[in-house]
């Protein structure tokens, strides 16, 4: 097999020709376990997070923090171990406040992100001692405001604020243009309004501001662009109103490589130069260096996640196409179905023949629409049975997995120090079925 294809360091090829992840044979795990299935390679995530840790703290000092987004991974076990790395995080639901919970996780570091929060989620959120609210818009300003006064409590928050800057990256994940449902614009003086709204607010203590560009962004300028912008508006607000924001979260975003030829970021380099900017910057401006967030999702965990699945037929039809099919789907991976999103399809065993068969690897649900991957090259003589491997599939599949066609969803099993563990069961049929009265 063509060196390419081993597109992160935790995924390499044992003396016999088989895929090893972690470290770990697939084709044993596979067998161990059952397929389809969900591998996380938990000492990837631990030293992503030490990366991006020791990355802000080098960039910006002790006080910096680097959240989790937990949108690209929820389930108890990864809050375990961000705790123990000492991460905050970012939630966008009550669903993961509670799985948060009951991960033990302290929700006063968490963030609560969302573009529409119900009374009920900020009620539970309060209850339940959330860190900060991430506030989108004037109306749940002030319901928080509300809820706070209520219960005697100073909210702490962040304002979303949007920059206006175009992360060149796909549609639904671009999220800093004006033209967006989430945030307050700064250039239709939305921002503006909505930060002296945050400040005419007893209840409400605003620590500062937040913004995203997007996902998946590989173009380092959009964040020196957006922290440039943000800035501005900091010391535009301080001298239009003496409020000095001690916080600014820069968001996530920062690109992961899917296939050969995405360009590979080094998150460290990138953090210490956006360090430099912020620093010049505050001192042209005449202003204090705010501490600064990050929030990486997908760079955490993307490629710390592997899944395989195991061949149903490989249908050869004259003259048109392969199909090769798998016994997963959109179900666990809509991503292809969604974004169109690239990825790297290699077979578990064998790994030395050649690629010579051209095919789509599709799903088993009952849509065309579910396809994993397009113009895949994969060995000619794949079979039933023969296991396949999707790579970097650590970020928004298990995340985004569903149950259509009443098909369970996989297990999550973590590789760690060369052993392996289930942190989230198989679904069963039975599971489905517990809520139809
Ligand atoms: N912060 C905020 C406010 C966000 O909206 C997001 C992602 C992140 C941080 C983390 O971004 P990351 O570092 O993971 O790129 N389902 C899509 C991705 C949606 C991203 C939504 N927001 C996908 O599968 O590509």
């Amino acid at each position: 097999m063509d060196r390419k294809y081993l597109i992160c360091e935790n995924v390499s090829v044992s003396d016999t020709g088989r895929l090893l992840f972690a470290g770990q044979d697939t084709c044993d795990l596979a067998q161990q376990y059952g397929t389809p299935l969900y591998l996380m390679d938990e000492d990837r995530i631990r030293n992503r997070c030490r990366i991006y840790l020791s990355a802000v703290k080098q960039a910006f000092g002790e006080k910096a923090k680097v959240l989790f987004a937990s949108k690209a991974a929820s389930f108890k076990r990864i809050y375990e171990i961000m705790n123990e790395e000492g991460l905050g995080i970012d939630v966008v639901s009550c669903g993961e406040i509670n799985t948060v919970l009951k991960a033990e996780y302290p929700l006063r570091n968490a963030y609560f992100h969302s573009n529409n929060k119900t009374d009920a989620d900020i009620a539970f959120a309060m209850d339940h001692g959330i860190g900060y609210f991430v506030v989108d818009n004037e109306e749940e300003l002030l319901a928080i405001q509300a809820q706070a006064k209520e219960r005697s409590i100073q909210q702490k928050i962040l304002l979303r604020i949007t920059p206006g800057i175009d992360p060149h990256t796909y549609a639904a994940v671009s999220t800093g243009k004006v033209d967006s449902k989430f945030g307050n614009a700064i250039e239709t003086g939305m921002a503006e309004a909505i930060t002296r709204l945050a400040l005419a607010q007893d209840s409400i203590d605003l620590r500062g501001f937040h913004c995203h560009v997007g996902s998946q962004v590989f173009d380092s300028d959009v964040y020196l662009r957006a922290a440039d912008v943000m800035l501005s508006f900091i010391a535009d607000i301080k001298q239009k109103t003496g409020f000095t924001a001690k916080e600014l979260d820069l968001g996530g975003g920062y690109g992961v490589r899917y296939v050969p030829t995405d360009p590979s970021i080094d998150i460290r380099e990138n953090i210490i130069a956006v360090g430099k900017s912020i620093a010049e910057k505050c001192e042209l401006l005449g202003i204090d260096i705010p501490v600064i967030l990050f929030e990486p999702g997908r760079s955490i965990v993307a490629d710390a996640g592997m899944t395989l699945y195991t061949v149903g037929s490989v249908k050869k039809i004259p003259g048109y196409k392969n199909y090769v099919s798998v016994d997963g789907g959109m179900t666990d991976n809509v991503r292809f179905a969604m974004y169109g999103s690239a990825y790297t399809v290699l077979p578990a065993d064998r790994t030395d023949r050649p690629f010579d068969m051209e095919c789509s690897v599709v799903g088993r649900c009952c849509e065309s629409g579910d396809i994993i991957q397009n113009n895949v090259m994969l060995p000619a003589d794949m079979k039933r049975g023969d296991i396949l491997a999707v790579l970097t599939t650590g970020a928004y599949n298990y995340s985004m997995a569903s149950n259509y066609n009443r098909i369970p969803r996989p297990p999550i099993v973590m590789l760690a120090q060369g052993e392996s563990y289930v942190a989230v069961k198989r679904e069963s049929f039975d599971d489905i079925v517990r809520l139809d009265v």
